[in-house]
């Protein structure tokens, strides 16, 4: 079920714009004039086709890259295409990863896919954006040997889709607009939920820690965060329409508010949307060890919203490889961090991401990620092989054989996931809140629902209860979900 956010707005705000005027030069209102634009161009072939045109966006990554897809498809349907899951779609925009190069491989490879869905419909618009056109090198590639995409841009101008689109619709050459980065934050454009009870919130973007593996901050730019007024009215108009839980987004929401011209802390932010009025439940991604203060775990311990999970990756436990990722923590630090977490919220659910094969990882260095491991004895744990990025600067550091990385990376996924299958059972027979967020999709006459922590757990319902929180007993533990029933 896709719902639009500011419908009824959008049709008056098209109303108001002449087409006939000049370009408007200040956004959002440049891309409504397009949206404008648009509808009449795709409406006219849509009728010259006898039927309604498609769009069709694909997200790779993270929960950012989710939201801004979400942005994506709002523009495309206030456009007048309609939304489709196939690729064989009239437009098809892939929205990218490039954290690890595996993501960018299934780009690849599926674009070569689209190029065959293309020569069975001559009209079709191939576009790709998001972080791996941030990569000069990649632009380049594309340009070169994949002649057929009609579209590139970048993750700093999301917002001018319509612009760009309209572009390419009345000129017939590939149209590529990448910005190296922006100060420039352009909300209030449509936008098309995936779940009616659920939104993700963006708070800040980019990064600004350069951990020496990671391709972010070249690709997503300096962190620039949101105004608070910003982000509580946005999450007012979510709650208003239905959203009982918001996810707040940023690469690492602990620095939030330090840019601003008002400085706020996170745990500030978190105090003013928990104050929201039929906001039910608060969470957020991504915490970096290193900024989590004292008052957001004091803020979390006396909320009654902010959901029991904290995601902390560790990312390495050797304290020599973390120097070397320039996390700016060390092993000590971050178990004296996880153990104060624990104490103070004792039912909070800890999960992580890990990096195996970092260079210059030695079996100690993993070793010791293995203790930390142990230790904190984690829900559930992401975990990677290091992948090699051009441009940063672990690239140019001395890697580890693959063969001691797999040998690694089997040794410790064996044992996270041993151990989240333990921590998983320590709740059976316990009642506890569930939001139901979809059907089971291997019984139907089951409901799956997300507690607090994180965890899901199936029982039986129907589409009834869907975006309800209701209390459930979870009856059995079966590794990463519960089995439970309705109370
Ligand atoms: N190789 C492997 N994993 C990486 N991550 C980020 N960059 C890399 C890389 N170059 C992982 C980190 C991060 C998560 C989102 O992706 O663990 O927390
Ligand atoms: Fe990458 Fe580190 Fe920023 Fe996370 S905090 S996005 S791992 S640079």
């Amino acid at each position: 079920m896709a719902i639009m956010n500011i419908d009824e707005n959008l049709e008056a705000i098209l109303e108001k714009i002449d087409t006939n005027e000049t370009v408007p030069e200040s956004e959002p209102e440049r891309q409504y004039y397009y949206i404008k634009l648009l509808r009449k161009l795709i409406s006219d072939r849509s009728t010259a086709l006898g039927r309604p045109l498609t769009a069709c966006v694909q997200t790779f990554g993270c929960q950012m890259n989710a939201k801004d897809s979400e942005k994506l498809l709002g523009i495309l349907t206030a456009a007048g295409f309609e939304e489709t899951e196939s690729e064989a779609a009239d437009f098809v925009l892939y929205n990218t990863c490039t954290v690890r190069d595996n993501a960018n491989q299934r780009v690849y490879g599926r674009l070569g896919y689209l190029n065959a869905l293309k020569k069975e419909n001559r009209n079709m618009i191939i576009a790709i954006c998001g972080c791996m056109t941030q990569e000069p090198s990649v632009v380049e590639k594309l340009k070169k040997s994949y002649r057929f995409i009609d579209i590139i841009f970048g993750t700093h101008n999301i917002f001018q889709l319509a612009e760009l689109l309209y572009e390419r619709m009345t000129a017939d050459e590939m149209v590529v607009n990448v910005w190296d980065g922006t100060d420039k934050i352009v909300e209030e454009l449509p936008a098309v939920r995936k779940y009616p009870f659920k939104s993700g919130v963006n708070i800040m973007y980019g990064c600004n820690n350069f951990c020496t593996y990671c391709i972010v901050p070249y690709v997503r730019g300096r962190e620039r965060s949101r105004r608070p007024e910003e982000i509580i009215n946005e999450i007012k108009r979510l709650v208003g329409e239905g959203v009982k839980e918001v996810m707040l987004l940023g690469q690492n929401v602990n620095s939030y508010g330090k840019t601003l011209d008002e400085p706020v802390s996170f745990a500030q932010l978190l105090k003013m949307v928990e104050q929201i009025e039929g906001l039910e439940r608060i969470r957020f991604m991504t915490s970096h060890p290193k900024d989590l203060s004292d008052e957001l775990i004091e803020v979390m311990k006396n909320s009654k919203k902010i959901c029991r999970h904290l995601h902390l990756p560790l990312q390495s436990g050797s304290s020599r490889i973390l120097k070397a990722m320039n996390r700016r923590y060390d092993k000590e630090k971050y178990l004296a961090l996880a153990r104060k977490i624990k104490s103070e919220i004792p039912d909070i659910s800890l999960t992580t991401d890990i990096i195996v094969g970092f260079p210059g990882e030695t079996e100690e260095d993993f070793l010791e990620t293995m203790d930390v491991v142990e230790k904190v004895r984690y829900d559930s744990a992401f975990t990677f092989i290091y992948s090699k990025r051009t441009g940063t600067p672990a690239a140019a550091m001395e890697q580890v054989p693959e063969e001691d990385v797999k040998d690694r990376f089997n040794r410790l996924l064996d044992r996270v996931q041993k151990i989240s299958a333990e921590v998983c059972t320590k709740d059976t027979g316990k009642v506890m809140s569930a939001l139901v967020e979809g059907v089971d999709s291997h019984d139907s006459s089951m409901v799956t629902g997300r507690l607090s922590n994180n965890i899901m757990v199936h029982f039986k319902g129907d589409a009834s209860l869907i975006g309800e929180i209701v209390d459930v007993r979870l009856d059995e533990a079966k590794g990463f979900y519960y089995i439970g029933s309705r109370v």
